[in-house]
């Protein structure tokens, strides 16, 4: 569990199922993904991301607004399955209901887990990744100190090859980066 000024970032229950549903069925939530998710199958990454936690000690997080607001999505740390240049690695992942989004609970909810990720975990480097047109999620890696190297640009392997989706951006953060601008 991890609580921020806004927010409880926290274990995941059976009754946020119906909300993590609505939202992966949202078009505007699913923009850069090449599918809109069935209840099916997003109890499936339900299931995903708790035998992730199991397997790895951290995940992604369910969100709450404290006091306001049971479950606005997740945000958190995940090792990508899928084989890359840059794996294996831990990637930043995050996704919002749309009504939560332009308040910078991402970002709040992203600094806390990279605290997490290199203070308690001992990371050396936390990398997040995106289709190269979503413009608000690269937002967020840059606000919490993420840079990104043009030659680490790929093509995502379990995207369809011509599928407008398929290059993404790479962004990397170290541990000493982290400390060093944390601090400062
Ligand atoms: C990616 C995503 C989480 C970003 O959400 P977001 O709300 O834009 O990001 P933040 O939470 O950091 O909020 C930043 C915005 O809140 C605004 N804001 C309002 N109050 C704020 C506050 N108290 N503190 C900080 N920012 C605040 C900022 O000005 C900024 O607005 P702008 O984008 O219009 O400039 C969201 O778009 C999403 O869930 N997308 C779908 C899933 C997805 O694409 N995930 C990433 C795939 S890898």
């Amino acid at each position: 569990m991890l609580t921020t000024a806004r927010l409880r970032l926290r274990p995941w229950r059976d009754d946020d199922l119906e909300p993590f549903a609505a939202l992966n069925a949202d078009p505007r939530v699913r923009e850069f993904f090449p599918l809109l998710q069935t209840r099916q199958e997003s109890a499936e990454s339900m299931q995903y991301i708790l035998d992730h936690f199991r397997s790895h000690g951290f995940g992604l997080w369910a969100v709450e607004v404290i006091g306001a607001v049971p479950f606005i999505g997740f945000i958190g740390l995940s090792v990508p399955s899928f084989d890359a240049p840059f794996t294996p690695c831990v990637e930043l992942g995050y996704r919002l209901a749309f009504e939560h989004w332009g308040r910078g609970y991402a970002t709040e909810g992203a600094r806390a887990v990279i605290a997490f990720g290199f203070a308690t975990v001992g990371l050396g480097e936390i990398v997040a990744m995106t289709a190269v047109g979503n413009k608000r999620s690269r937002r967020v890696m840059e606000r919490v100190g993420m840079k990104r190297n043009v030659a680490d640009d790929f093509d995502h392997p379990n995207i369809v090859v011509g599928h407008r989706l398929r290059r993404h951006v790479l962004y990397r953060l170290t541990a000493n980066d982290w400390a060093a601008t944390a601090h400062s």
